[in-house]
């Protein structure tokens, strides 16, 4: 895998009074997409945001949308998400009994596919989705909340994942999402993500949202 790492900073962790500031210091401080966590109060505890607020991105930034659904049945909202301006979606493997099914409409759209799993969910199922996947999202915390500790099991998991893409002849990226920060993001460089996503490490960053990013990037050199 020789592309280069890809920095998604987490909007969950932004603050909201100050959207459209904080998307441009993304901007400037060279992240690659942004990561919008979809959260629906029954898949996950909380509910965040929807198709209108990714709307809002689109007409702020020409970054990827990359849209993390935390939501049961996917599959009704993804037309929506695309309209609303969507680059990539990602759905869980927990909500989706036809995985394959709603990968191939994701892509339809003319989007590009991700499926994710809990850190306690296996991958070997990805086998059967060569054909239909663009993105795999590792979770490294249990999904809902930002400002969570990084799960140390995520590690040979991402390895796993890394071993069994090139197994099945897939060039499908491997993302990573939860506790990413300047001391966690190399290790999961080295087992094979190329897909960094960040909330605290980039939105808390002690001198900014610039500085976070920049930080992250500087530990994946
Ligand atoms: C968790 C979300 C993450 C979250 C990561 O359910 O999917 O994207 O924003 O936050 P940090 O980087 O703070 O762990
Ligand atoms: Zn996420």
């Amino acid at each position: 895998m020789s592309i280069e790492p890809i920095i998604s900073p987490s909007i969950l962790s932004a603050d909201f009074r100050y959207l459209e500031a904080q998307i441009r210091a993304c901007e400037e401080g060279g992240a690659d997409a942004i990561h919008i966590d979809v959260m629906d109060g029954r898949f996950v505890p909380l509910i965040t945001f929807g198709q209108v607020v990714v709307k809002a991105c689109k007409q702020i930034t020409t970054l990827p949308l990359d849209c993390h659904l935390m939501v049961v049945e996917p599959e009704k909202q993804l037309e929506a998400f695309a309209k609303a301006g969507a680059n990539i979606i990602t759905v869980h493997w927990e909500t989706c009994p036809h995985i394959h099914r709603t990968l191939q409409t994701i892509r339809s759209l003319g989007l590009n596919a991700g499926v994710t799993f809990n850190p306690a969910t296996p991958v070997d199922g990805l086998a059967y989705l060569a054909d239909v996947v663009d993105l795999v999202l590792i979770m490294s915390v249990n999904p809902g909340f930002g400002g969570q500790a990084f799960i140390p099991s995520s590690l040979p998991k991402i390895q796993k994942t890394a071993a069994l893409l090139k197994k099945i002849g897939s060039q499908a990226i491997i993302q990573v999402d939860g506790g990413i920060d300047a001391a966690t993001a190399r290790s999961v460089y080295d087992a094979g993500a190329r897909n960094m996503v960040a909330g605290t490490a980039v939105f808390k960053h002690p001198e900014g949202i610039k500085a976070g990013i920049q930080a992250l990037r500087e530990r994946l050199k």
